[in-house]
């Protein structure tokens, strides 16, 4: 049967699965994604890859790889991925829509808040023993959220899951501005389609959604946040890149806008050492979106499905088209 490899640790029923069909799977059991390197050297005889968002298939690893059917990235997003050249080489790419929406919306929201009300900077104040009591002026006063316009950049599934967050449990004005118009997000919670000048102009959270692409790729620059109200807030939990990291530090120290809550960096794992220095109103997450057990587990699971149904000559369940 089919030679499979895996490049990061996945839960044990998937890859049992995997086995119960016959396969051969290669599970490299390390913490981090796989080196360019050590990857060019695996896929030369792998029939199926199951592979991180934060590895880079790219032409190189995709004309390496002779045996190749399918590349399952463990993700939604897939600009780590050359699909064209897989395209071309007849390969298969797969990725996990749906799975993770929610989990992604709520840590936006957890981010917009912990921003919003400084929980980091309290926690830590508590924890280094400064706490002295309720004060009505205290150290840590926060902005309101309940009732302010959310401004929503890319309404695909998970941008309308954080716009239905904000419409229907924070009493929020939605504005978005998105490819083309979100019917179902203007009906159910009364978003408003906005040229996306006009989002920066009036929001007082701007919530990043966009898929990286050429287009998207330092969509926010010096020009945006200028436009930003001073006291508006940047919530980026699509990709790194789609933010100019260097003006969003700019913006951060200049008061151009208040506040950022940032799961995801231009050069991960890498991050600017001028965002790990801004401490107020600035909460950084590791890349964690999807990173609850059920929503991790339910990847492995779509990843694995896709793979055991492209080796079979079946047509794979979530295609990259
Ligand atoms: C996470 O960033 C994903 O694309 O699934």
């Amino acid at each position: 049967m089919a030679k499979i490899y895996v490049t990061c640790r996945v839960f044990a029923e998937e890859i049992e699965r995997l086995r119960a069909a016959g396969h051969t799977v290669e599970m490299r059991d390390h913490l981090g994604p796989i080196s360019h390197a050590e990857l060019l050297m695996k896929i030369t005889t792998a029939e199926a890859l199951i592979c991180l968002l934060s590895e880079r298939i790219d032409a190189e690893v995709i004309a390496a790889a002779k045996n190749l059917k399918i590349i399952a990235n463990l993700g939604v997003g897939y600009d780590n991925i050359d699909v064209k050249a897989a395209r071309t080489a007849g390969i298969i790419v797969t990725t996990t829509p749906g799975a993770l929406t929610e989990a992604t919306a709520d840590l936006t929201f957890a981010l917009l808040l912990a921003a919003a009300r400084r929980i980091v900077e309290g926690d830590t104040f508590v924890r280094a023993g400064e706490f002295r009591g309720w004060e009505l002026i205290g150290p840590q006063l926060g902005l309101e959220v309940y009732g302010k316009t959310l401004g929503v950049v890319g309404m695909g599934k998970i941008g309308t899951a954080v716009a239905r967050r904000g419409r229907l449990g924070f009493g929020m004005k939605v504005l978005y501005h998105n490819r083309g118009r979100n019917k179902v997000a203007e009906r159910e919670l009364d978003a408003l389609y906005v040229p996306l000048e006009r989002l920066l102009d009036e929001s007082d959270f701007v919530c990043v959604h966009t898929p990286l692409t050429p287009q998207t790729h330092h969509m926010f620059g010096r020009q945006e946040f200028t436009r930003m109200k001073d006291s508006a807030i940047l919530v980026n939990v699509a990709r790194g890149p789609v933010v100019d990291e260097k003006a969003l530090v700019w913006a951060l120290e200049t008061g151009e806008i208040a506040g950022a809550g940032i799961d995801v960096y231009e050069e991960e794992p890498v991050v600017h050492p001028g965002l790990i220095n801004l401490r107020e109103r600035v909460v950084l997450a590791p890349h964690i979106g999807s990173a609850t057990e059920a929503t991790r587990r339910a990847l492995a699971k779509i990843a694995v499905d896709n793979v055991l149904q492209v080796l079979t000559g079946a047509l794979p369940l979530n295609p990259v088209t």
